[in-house]
């Protein structure tokens, strides 16, 4: 099941013969590295030969002078190698395995439904989330607002759900990437997160861990995305189809619009109030809709469960209205030691803040510009994110029912709701809100999609 992908013994000598600070030099100077020094490298860091300031001064190194294809395929497969590969072929589960992955949204609680809906249409997803980050929500976190939901299974168990309920969203396991996780943290502390190489391998070497057979990634562009313009959105969505494509693992990625908070929700429990509502069809977020069945759609034709967008379209619509992926909703709460009518009586299980009240513009009009980046940290402030890594996160607390642009505000109709602990957490988060909300002129907003960029 498990394949520990232990170092080659020519690859150990080959470490052995060459220096690091003879790699970190070359890519210094600007030179392409050859796989087996990448390798070399990425090998003696989870070994110990290689030093935290040897890593430290590698990634200053490509996030200056960058690194092209195969050294970012040659990054990302030695990064995946480091820890055990999952490998889902002796299950002999009778569909695709398939995953999603996001650039980080606000009031994005995509994840929650895609996968069951993906699940109701034959795919099986072993879905491996984050915890937020920065102004970001984490689906774990969201998911720990479910009591009993187990975020961290042991791996039986989690091959049990995926197997069972099609889908099952957990938190990252240590042997999973662990090259990934020294890298990331120093990468933090040293100011090289913003390379596209760099977040390329760091990404795509946990997804390729996961075992899976195809990957949508779903990028951020607008205000509060990791890339802001269109342009570098373009660039990383480019990089990590080629990338990941390149490594074998087929990969979509879609661009789509981080100009305003996606779900009409920010926060935990309130998005997970939201997700259930959505597969519930008791409430439907138009931009959530678009952006969650779009992604859905293109990891049915990913994975050969539709000949075309329009096949798998249709089939993503009929597993959300007919239930079906409500069911598989249900199924992996259960079978993961959540409520088993979590779906039927969630407003029991799901915690509320006592304090809620309405967030007023500072003017009336139309909503011209929202600072995305603005609301999340407002939910970050009344507890529901965190500002060190050691951080409890309040899962009662968020926004609910968010303007979106171009709706009127004003007079009696708030920009949202505020959902805190205390009446001081109220009033500032709802300044804050009014802040990010600049009423007036504005653009038109964004598409929810704006491009699709396939792997070469
Ligand atoms: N998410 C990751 O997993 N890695 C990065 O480098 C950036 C975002």
């Amino acid at each position: 099941m498990i394949r520990q992908k232990a170092a080659e013994s020519r690859l150990r000598e080959f470490a052995l013969t060459i220096l690091p600070q003879e790699i970190i030099r070359k890519k210094r100077d600007g030179a392409a590295l050859e796989p087996a020094e990448i390798e070399a490298f990425v090998h003696g860091l989870v070994a110990g030969s290689v030093t935290h300031a040897q890593v430290a001064a590698f990634a200053m190194a490509v996030y200056f002078r960058g690194m092209d294809m195969g050294e970012r395929i040659a990054l990302t497969r030695a990064m995946t190698r480091s820890g055990i590969v999952l490998d889902w072929r002796g299950l002999g589960l009778p569909g695709p395995v398939l995953d999603k992955h996001s650039t980080g949204g606000v009031g994005d609680n995509v994840s929650l439904m895609l996968g069951p809906i993906v699940a109701a249409c034959g795919g099986y997803v072993p879905m491996i989330s984050g915890r937020g980050l920065g102004h970001t929500g984490g689906t774990l976190d969201k998911l720990d607002s479910i009591p009993g939901y187990a975020t961290q299974p042991d791996l039986d168990l989690f091959r049990k759900v995926v197997k069972e309920a099609g889908v099952a969203i957990i938190g990252q396991t240590a042997d999973l990437a662990p090259a990934d996780k020294t890298v990331y943290a120093i990468r933090d502390v040293t100011a090289t997160v913003e390379s596209i190489a760099l977040i390329t391998a760091s990404i795509l070497s946990k997804k390729l861990a996961a075992g899976l057979q195809a990957l949508v990634m779903d990028v951020k562009t607008g205000s509060g995305a990791f890339m802001p313009t269109l342009e570098d959105s373009r660039e990383l969505a480019r990089s990590i189809a080629t990338v990941a494509t390149g490594a074998g693992l087929p990969t979509v990625a879609l661009i789509t619009a981080k100009d305003q908070p996606l779900a009409s929700a920010a926060g935990n429990a309130v998005e997970v109030r939201n997700a259930v509502e959505f597969l519930t069809g008791a409430r439907r977020d138009a931009r959530l809709r678009e952006v969650t069945l779009s992604l859905c759609a293109e990891m049915l034709v990913l994975g050969g469960l539709a000949d075309g967008i329009r096949e798998a379209r249709a089939k993503v619509e009929y597993a959300l209205d007919s239930g079906a992926a409500t069911e598989h909703f249900s199924r992996m709460v259960a079978s993961l030691g959540g409520p088993a009518d979590f779906v039927e009586r969630h407003e029991r299980y799901l915690k509320v803040a006592p304090i809620a009240v309405p967030a007023f513009a500072n003017e009336a009009g139309r909503v011209a510009e929202i600072n995305t980046r603005a609301v999340g940290l407002a939910v970050v402030a009344l507890g529901g994110g965190r500002t060190r890594p050691q951080d409890a996160v309040d899962h009662a607390v968020g926004l609910t029912e968010l303007a979106e642009l171009g709706d009127e505000v004003g007079g009696d109709r708030p920009i949202g709701f505020v959902h805190a602990r205390s009446e001081e957490a109220a009033k500032t988060a709802a300044e804050a809100l009014a802040a990010a909300y600049r009423i007036g002129e504005g653009h038109a907003p964004l598409p929810p999609v704006l491009e699709r960029i396939a792997g070469a």
